[in-house]
C-alpha cells in the first residue's frame, strides 16, 4: 500500500470510537460478564465485598463474575481494569482505591458503552453510570455526634483517618467535624490526628506516637473498625485505656469487637456486593439506572450489640 494511503487510514482509524466490547448473550449457555476490579484482598470488609457478590450472582445463571485484586496499588488496579475491558466484559464493577487515578480508566469504559457501577469508594466526575455506596459524611457526622454526647461533652480524641486520597477517608472526616461541633463543645478537644490509610498496622504505630506525646486520651475515633482495633492494641500494650468507635461492623470483626468490650461502637458500612449485582442484571436488561444508590448505616454499640444493633433514621 502506497505510503500516504496507510497515513490515511491510520489516521481514519485513530478518529474512530474503539469497538464497544463483545457483548455475550445473556443465556446459561453464553452468561453476561461482569468484571469486578477490588482494590484490594487484603482487608477482611473487601474480602465481604467479593463473597456477597460472588454469592449473590452464583443465584443467576445467565451471569459471570471476573475478579481482580489490585493488592493497593493504583497502578495495578488501572491495568487490570484495561485487562477486563480487552476480555470483553458486559459490565464493570470497581471498588477504586484512589478517586484521582482511577478516574481516567472509568470514564474510558463508559465511553466506550461499557456500564460501570461504582462502589464504595468514589471517582472524580460523572463519567459512571452508577455509584453505589453508604453516605460517609453521614456516618462520619453520626460518630461525631455519639461521641459528643458519649463524653458528655468534655474529653480529649484521636482521630486515626482512612487514606485522604480516598472520599471515604475525607467524608468520613468531614461529617465528624460537622457531628463533633466543635464551637458549641469548647472542653471537646482533637489533639492528634493521622492518616492510618484504613490500615491496622499503621493505626497502631500512629497510636503509639498518640500515646507517647498526650497524656490524657479520652476516645479514639478511627475511620474503620481495623484502625480502632490497631489503636486498642497500642493503648493495651501502654497500659493505658480509653474508648474506642470505628467504623464497618463485618460481624467477625467490629459487632464482635463491641461484644468483647473492645470496641464502645461501631457504624455498620455495608459492602453494597448484593446491590451491585442486583443493579448489573437490571442494566443489562435494558433497564437505565439511577445514577446515585445510597445505602443505610447502623451503630452498634454495647447496650444495643445483643439486640443487632439499631437502624440510624
Ligand atoms: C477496606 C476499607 C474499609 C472501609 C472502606 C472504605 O479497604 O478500608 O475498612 O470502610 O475500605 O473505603
Amino acid at each position: 500500500m502506497p505510503r500516504p494511503l496507510v497515513l490515511a487510514l491510520a489516521l481514519l482509524l485513530a478518529g474512530c470510537k474503539p469497538a464497544a466490547a463483545k457483548r455475550h448473550a445473556g443465556t446459561p449457555a453464553d452468561p453476561f460478564v461482569i468484571g469486578m476490579s477490588q482494590c484490594n484482598r487484603g482487608e477482611p470488609w473487601r474480602v465481604q465485598m467479593d463473597e456477597e457478590i460472588k454469592l449473590a450472582a452464583a443465584q443467576h445463571p445467565n451471569v459471570r463474575v471476573i475478579f481482580k485484586d489490585a493488592q493497593n496499588e493504583s497502578l495495578t488496579q488501572r491495568a487490570q481494569v484495561e485487562e477486563l475491558l480487552g476480555q470483553g466484559i458486559d459490565l464493570l464493577l470497581i471498588s477504586p482505591k484512589e478517586a484521582a487515578p482511577l478516574t481516567r480508566p472509568v470514564a474510558e469504559a463508559y465511553d466506550r458503552g461499557v456500564p460501570v457501577i461504582v462502589l464504595d469508594r468514589a471517582v472524580e466526575g460523572d463519567r459512571f453510570t452508577t455509584f453505589i455506596g453508604a453516605d460517609n459524611t453521614r456516618i462520619g457526622r453520626e460518630a461525631g455526634r455519639w461521641i459528643a454526647a458519649t463524653l458528655g461533652g468534655k474529653g480529649k480524641i484521636v482521630e486515626l483517618e482512612g487514606l485522604q486520597t480516598s472520599t471515604p477517608g475525607r467524608d468520613r472526616h468531614a461529617g465528624f467535624l460537622q457531628g463533633l461541633d466543635l464551637p458549641a463543645h469548647p472542653e471537646l478537644k482533637i489533639v492528634f490526628e493521622a492518616d492510618m490509610e484504613w490500615l491496622e498496622p499503621k493505626a497502631r504505630s500512629e497510636m503509639e506516637s498518640a500515646l507517647a506525646t498526650q497524656s490524657q486520651i479520652d476516645l479514639v475515633y478511627a475511620h474503620n473498625d481495623p484502625g480502632a482495633h490497631g489503636a486498642y492494641l497500642a493503648a493495651r500494650q501502654a497500659g493505658r485505656s480509653a474508648r474506642f468507635v470505628g467504623i464497618d461492623a463485618l460481624p467477625h470483626e467490629g459487632v464482635r469487637y463491641v461484644k468483647e468490650g473492645i470496641l464502645d461502637a461501631t457504624f455498620l458500612y455495608p459492602t453494597g456486593g448484593p446491590e451491585a449485582v442486583a443493579l448489573a442484571l437490571r442494566i443489562l436488561a435494558g433497564e437505565t439506572p439511577p445514577k446515585n444508590m445510597v445505602l443505610g448505616t447502623r451503630i452498634y454499640t454495647r447496650d444495643n450489640v445483643a439486640r443487632g444493633g439499631e437502624e440510624i433514621k
